[in-house]
């Protein structure tokens, strides 16, 4: 591996093998999803505890100060919207290598949708980002994006969307947390995993639990968004994931650390 591509990944995993990624790149199919219809304001504060961020190029150039930021993940497909749901996997890549570059991004990132109509093309653009940015020492980091069939995650369907991204060169997956069986994910997969959190849930012990399990079996952190930035105590949410990630924090040592910054009101 190239020295380029060796530093960049270095940037986002850190020494203790594991990264907090924050996404904040909702927009791009869902418009000004909520929380986050101000991103630059939502995500300033938590910028110090994370190792980081997955955006767009349009909220990158528009909202994040280039002199105070973290590393950059770039989302580079798209296309679709929430206004047709149904062709939600019809994405194809919306920004050049070139302008990655440019934008001096870390790591560049796509969805991939197995399973659905138009899986093969968009297997075909993760096949052809990878043969491009590794020409240029980047980080393809792949999204098993399911669209708006949240109930495919399970760990056969996740196994086969994780392998089959590290099979034609992700460097890095993003998927989501099961409970059942997600070991065998981690396992099929030979390139490190990060796991999503998905809608937003009422319980904060129930997302560091799945952050711990997942840990416990293998991933090597998160790429988790609505779980932090749309609750009501962001800052609070980011520290505890944090402890989870970089302190081997248990759940519950986690939730003190939540109910702590809360209380001290500094969370938000
Ligand atoms: C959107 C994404 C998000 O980056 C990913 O789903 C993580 O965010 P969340 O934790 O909010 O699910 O790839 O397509």
């Amino acid at each position: 591996m190239d020295w380029g591509m060796r530093n960049r990944l270095a940037q986002l995993i850190q020494r203790d093998g594991r990264a907090m990624f924050l996404p904040i790149d909702h927009g791009y199919f869902q418009g000004p999803t909520t929380r986050l219809e101000e991103p630059g304001k939502t995500v300033a504060p938590l910028l110090p505890y994370v190792d980081a961020i997955m955006l767009t190029r349009g909220i990158l150039r528009s909202c994040i100060d280039p002199a105070n930021t973290k590393p950059i993940i770039l989302r580079v497909s798209g296309g679709t919207s929430m206004a047709r749901r149904d062709e939600l996997d019809q994405e194809g890549i919306t920004t050049s290598v070139k302008e990655a570059i440019r934008l001096n991004a870390c790591a560049v990132s796509m969805s991939i949708f197995v399973g659905a109509p138009n899986e093969h093309r968009t297997l075909l653009n993760l096949s052809n980002l990878v043969n491009e940015c590794e020409e240029y020492g980047i980080p393809v980091m792949a999204v098993t994006a399911v669209g708006a069939e949240l109930e495919k995650r399970d760990a056969r369907y996740l196994a086969l969307a994780c392998r089959i991204a590290a099979e034609l060169g992700a460097r890095v997956v993003k998927t989501y947390y099961c409970e059942e069986g997600f070991e065998k994910v981690v396992r099929g997969c030979p390139v490190p995993i990060v796991i999503a959190g998905g809608p937003k849930v009422d319980s904060e012990l129930e997302v560091f639990s799945w952050v711990y399990d997942a840990l416990q079996k293998g991933a090597i952190g998160v790429n988790l968004g609505r779980n932090i930035w749309q609750h009501d105590y962001p800052v609070a949410m980011a520290r505890a994931i944090r402890a989870i990630i970089h302190e081997d924090a248990t759940p519950k040592e986690a939730l003190e650390l939540f109910e702590e910054i809360k209380s001290s009101g500094t969370g938000k």
